[in-house]
């Protein structure tokens, strides 16, 4: 008889968004008539830039001719793009990172849960409160997280840290040892920063404990404050302790697309075995590497004018960030995010409940937000709303919202 992996028996429910698609789309089942503004996944609305565009096009031409066809690409991804990458996100920013440490892929978020492959199941990973839930649910489904408690809304082997207003959002170092920790900043869901001294203390810790950071830096784009690292091998000792995700996702709007990075140093050794190495076997063995055409689109932004076309979007995003944090604190609500991130993180009004808010947006003022307990436990009595939707869409949204809660115009 086939057998099962048990650890999906114990995964609660289901994910967290594929749970707000089924409310929304039992709401709109009984009222098929209403106008729903989605604000809730972050997923982008303005279309792909001209550049990445033009680029996409010149390679489907490219494939039409057996002169210039390709089949199999590097499982690492094309040197164009690796060293491009090298080039803008790294060397430009004074961090020693090489092409041989870059590994081109379908996204972050395939990263964030493919990577546990190369780590013991005895692992103990920590992971900030409230979180991506893709980092626990993936450890979740490789057995490293024990059991769900679904009282404390938790998983018994993961260390939770609380990551709330309370604390500015930096999470307390561990008294005990964890051997995993995952960060993300700019951060998702709370759309904070850490800061060079927050970050330093945890690759201190790690270099220490001879932990591994897992570092997310999926939103490092919307970073616009001087004093903000943008990757964490611009703190000292990274090399030897992290891994490091992006995605041209929510920078250059390839959601659809697919296509993101991890960065592995070559100096990051546990057990005696270098993490790179284990990565590029495991990404040459499972992964046939990004399609050529999405890797032509994606060095597209590496350019001058890709650049210049990327940046014009993120704008348009920061200023729907600008729109919902100014509409909602003129509500009297407490708002986070927002700055170097395109999340709102939202404190619900009267100590309602995150669900309960959810509900009422979406039934009263048919806005989709995110409830921020689907985040952790540490999430509730929040929602995170996103600044990814169309500008005009954004403001009647807010407009909803403030006479719903009948704040002064
Ligand atoms: C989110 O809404 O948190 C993200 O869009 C999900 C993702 O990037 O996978």
């Amino acid at each position: 008889m086939a057998k099962i992996n048990p650890n999906y028996q114990k995964l609660p429910g289901s994910y967290l968004f594929s749970e707000i698609a089924r409310r929304t789309a039992a709401y709109t089942n009984e009222h098929p008539d209403a106008k729903l503004i989605k604000m809730g996944i972050g997923d982008v609305t303005q279309p792909l830039v001209p550049e990445v565009i033009r680029a996409m096009h010149e390679a489907v031409e490219e494939m039409s001719h057996k002169e210039t066809f390709h089949g199999y690409g590097p499982e690492q991804g094309y040197a164009f793009l690796r060293e491009a990458i090298v080039r803008r996100d790294f060397e430009a920013r004074g961090v020693d990172i090489a092409a041989d440490e870059i590994f081109v892929s379908d996204g972050a978020k395939s990263d964030c849960g493919n990577i546990g492959d190369i780590f013991s199941v005895d692992n103990v990973v920590a992971v900030c409160d409230p979180v991506y839930p893709v980092y626990v649910d993936t450890n979740a489904m490789a057995g490293r997280a024990g059991d769900y408690d679904a009282e404390k809304q938790g998983w018994t082997r993961i260390h939770y840290m609380p990551t709330t207003a309370e604390n500015g959002f930096s999470p307390a170092i561990p008294e005990g040892k964890v051997d995993l920790i995952y960060l993300c900043s700019p951060n998702n869901p709370t759309g904070t920063v850490l800061s060079y001294e927050q970050l330093k203390a945890w690759v201190d810790y790690a270099n220490a404990n001879d932990a591994v950071i897992l570092f997310d830096a999926a939103y490092e784009r919307f970073i616009v404050e001087d004093d903000v690292p943008h990757s964490i091998y611009e703190v000292e000792g990274a090399r030897t302790c992290a891994i490091e995700f992006r995605s041209f996702s929510k920078t250059a709007g390839f959601t659809g697309a697919r296509c993101g990075y991890t960065v592995v140093p070559k100096d990051l050794i546990r057990d005696g075995a270098s993490l790179n190495a284990m990565w590029n076997r495991r990404q040459t063995t499972k992964f046939n590497g990004a399609s050529y055409i999405i890797q032509k689109g994606a060095a597209a932004i590496y350019t001058e004018q890709g650049e210049k076309e990327i940046n014009a979007t993120l704008n348009y995003y920061r200023a729907n960030a600008r729109v919902i944090a100014e509409s909602l604190t003129k509500c009297g609500l407490t708002v986070y995010g927002a700055v170097n991130s395109p999340y709102i993180w939202v404190k619900t009004p009267d100590g309602m409940g995150s669900w309960e808010f959810f509900t009422l947006l979406l039934e009263q003022g048919n806005v989709i937000t995110t409830p921020g307990a689907g985040f952790g436990p540490s999430g509730e009595g929040y929602i995170r709303i996103t600044a990814f939707g169309d500008a005009d869409a954004t403001k009647e949204a807010m407009r909803r919202i403030e006479a719903l809660l009948t704040c002064e115009k």
